[in-house]
């Protein structure tokens, strides 16, 4: 592990450091500071010639996130380091995944071409929001998950009829891997998107009735989908209901909606930093810098990222 350089963007130092402590490393020496103008100004204390540079930065708005990205990615590649990671815990500007109407961009496929074109050689992302991001790429990108993390928490639950619940179509796959795990049984929920940040609840489809729920997604931000959801799977009967998401995005009054909601718990990850205990006092952070970490290290030997999942 001597050749390896790990470096924080300020998305979220709090994991980077995590990462590194659990990698048993230090985090370079990098000044990340501002012109007067506020552009985002790098400088690398380090000589990394020929190391194998991993990059930690969540890309999270605001956009400086992803710009402080892209121009730390550049320094490595003019300091020469032989191989650099952008390890991104949660890849913003995913949700524009596809043109499923006219006239709107595919963010997701432009942030790719921007980190490549930087000089990225891999991306090491967690729960991208759809699987079809890694093909955006034409590096090589590995796509952690969140679940094994999620069901080592709730492993210590007791849970009558215990069911997992995806709260859209688009999360079936993830949904149906986790209940698998527990041999539990899978229902979904037929959302309607009726405008870009909300969203409407038309069916419940699968049994839930006196059952426990754990609704699995991948990111909270307004907190609408997760909240409709459970409310409709409350007045179907459910018994007790869990929201667990990797990224807790929470945007606008997600919070308050959360603490009112009928979700007793909500588990996140800290792919993002939660600072806001005091709006909501449901929420539990899982820390994932030790999956992060394992996945470093497995890249940097180059030993299989999948056998971390078996
Ligand atoms: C949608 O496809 C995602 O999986 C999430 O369900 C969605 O992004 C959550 O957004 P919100 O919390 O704003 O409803």
């Amino acid at each position: 592990m001597d050749q390896v350089t790990l470096i924080s963007g300020n998305g979220n130092l709090d994991l980077s450091r995590r990462i590194a402590e659990n990698l048993g490393l230090g985090l370079c020496d990098v000044d990340l500071g501002r012109f007067s103008d506020g552009e985002i100004r790098v400088s690398i204390n380090e000589n990394i010639r020929g190391k194998d540079v991993f990059i930690i930065q969540p890309t999270l708005p605001p956009a400086d996130n992803l710009m402080e990205l892209l121009i730390l990615i550049d320094a490595c590649h003019r300091a020469s380091a032989n191989r650099i990671t952008a390890v991104i815990p949660y890849y913003g500007y995913a949700r524009q995944d596809r043109k499923d109407k006219p006239r709107v961009p595919i963010s997701a496929k432009l942030v790719a071409n921007l980190i490549e074109t930087a000089g990225a050689h891999r991306v090491l992302a967690l729960e991208l929001h759809a699987a079809q991001i890694q093909g955006f790429f034409d590096i090589q990108v590995d796509n952690l998950f969140a679940g094994p993390v999620f069901a080592e928490y709730i492993s210590g639950k007791s849970f009558r009829n215990f069911t997992v619940v995806s709260p859209d179509v688009g999360g079936i796959k993830m949904g149906r891997a986790f209940a698998k795990r527990f041999d539990a049984n899978l229902a979904i929920v037929d959302k309607r998107r009726t405008a870009a940040d909300s969203s409407d609840v038309m069916n419940v489809i699968g049994e839930v009735e006196d059952c426990d729920i754990v609704i699995l997604d991948d990111i909270i931000s307004t907190a609408g989908t997760i909240t409709k959801a459970a409310k409709a799977l409350k007045e179907a009967g459910a018994g007790r209901i869990i929201a667990m998401a990797t990224h807790p995005v929470f945007s606008g009054e997600a919070l308050e909606r959360l603490e009112k909601s009928v979700i007793e718990e909500i588990v996140v990850s800290n792919s993002i930093p939660f600072e806001d205990g005091k709006r909501c006092s449901k929420v539990t952070v899982l820390d994932v810098a030790p999956l992060l970490g394992k996945a470093i290290r497995r890249i940097h030997t180059e030993e299989s990222i999948s056998k971390l999942f078996e």
